[in-house]
């Protein structure tokens, strides 16, 4: 049966996906710092910024699972600091989270994604592309997802594709929304977990066969709008 590992699969983003895998028919593992409560899905508690936690997660999922078809990168999150308070050891931690961690766990998994001819999803942010201030760690760890992705996308294929999705905002902790904060977007809304979700099926499925390299901006047209103030 096609197995999908999900990192940071515990809360937000992440658990939605697992959600609409699970209900795919996917077997799914969520590798999270906390413990997952995903119904019908597996959940492991991993640092992905460990290599050796990575090491053993993925050796487990070879062991139980027998395969990996879709590996979905998502873990992550934010320092906000003006940089003369931003601690390296902060910074190291964000980058290890945030990016290193894809690295760990395609060469963890390089081997089964290959068999399955299976594909990776990895969540960057328009932060990549954007910036407010003291994010210097976030959005240098989402730059980087860009490049490697593609980098993976090279050198893992044909049999394995790789593809990143730069989310918006995405309400993921379903916090209450002023109507202002709908109505500045083009779309005419704040993102929902599902609008990731839905593309990651879709990218880790054959119907995007010949999609590999590819950035994914879902930011409901965002990073498209020019905020000059009149
Ligand atoms: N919510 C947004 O608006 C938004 C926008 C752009 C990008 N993103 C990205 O989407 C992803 C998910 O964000 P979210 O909003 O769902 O946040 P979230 O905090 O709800 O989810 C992140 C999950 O990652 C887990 N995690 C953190 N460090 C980990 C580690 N070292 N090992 C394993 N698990 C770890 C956390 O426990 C948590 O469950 C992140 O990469 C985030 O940067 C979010």
């Amino acid at each position: 049966m096609r197995t999908i590992l999900i990192t940071g699969g515990a809360s937000g983003i992440g658990a939605g996906i697992a959600r609409r895998l699970v209900r795919e028919g996917a077997r799914v593992v969520i590798a999270d710092t906390k413990p997952a409560g995903v119904a019908g899905a597996r959940g492991e508690i991993c640092d992905v910024s460990d290599e050796a936690q990575v090491n053993a997660l993925v050796a487990g999922i070879a062991a139980a699972e027998g395969r990996l078809d879709g590996l979905v990168c998502n873990a992550g999150f934010m320092i906000r600091k003006p940089i003369a308070e931003l601690t390296v050891a902060e910074w190291s931690a964000v980058l290890g989270t945030n990016l290193t961690s894809i690295f760990l766990l395609a060469k963890a998994a390089e081997t089964m994604l290959r068999a399955a001819r299976g594909a990776i999803v990895t969540i960057a942010s328009t932060r990549a592309h954007m910036s407010e201030p003291h994010t210097e760690s976030y959005a240098a760890s989402k730059g980087g997802i860009l490049a490697l992705t593609h980098a993976l996308a090279v050198s893992l294929g044909p049999e394995v594709r790789a593809n990143v999705i730069s989310p918006g905002w995405i309400n993921s902790q379903g916090e209450a929304l002023a109507a202002r904060d709908d109505e500045q977007h083009p779309a005419g809304r704040v993102g929902r977990v599902e609008d990731i979700a839905s593309l990651t099926a879709y990218l880790l499925g054959p119907d995007a066969g010949f999609i590999t390299g590819a950035e994914f901006i879902v930011d409901g047209g965002m990073t498209r709008k020019m905020i000059y103030e009149e």
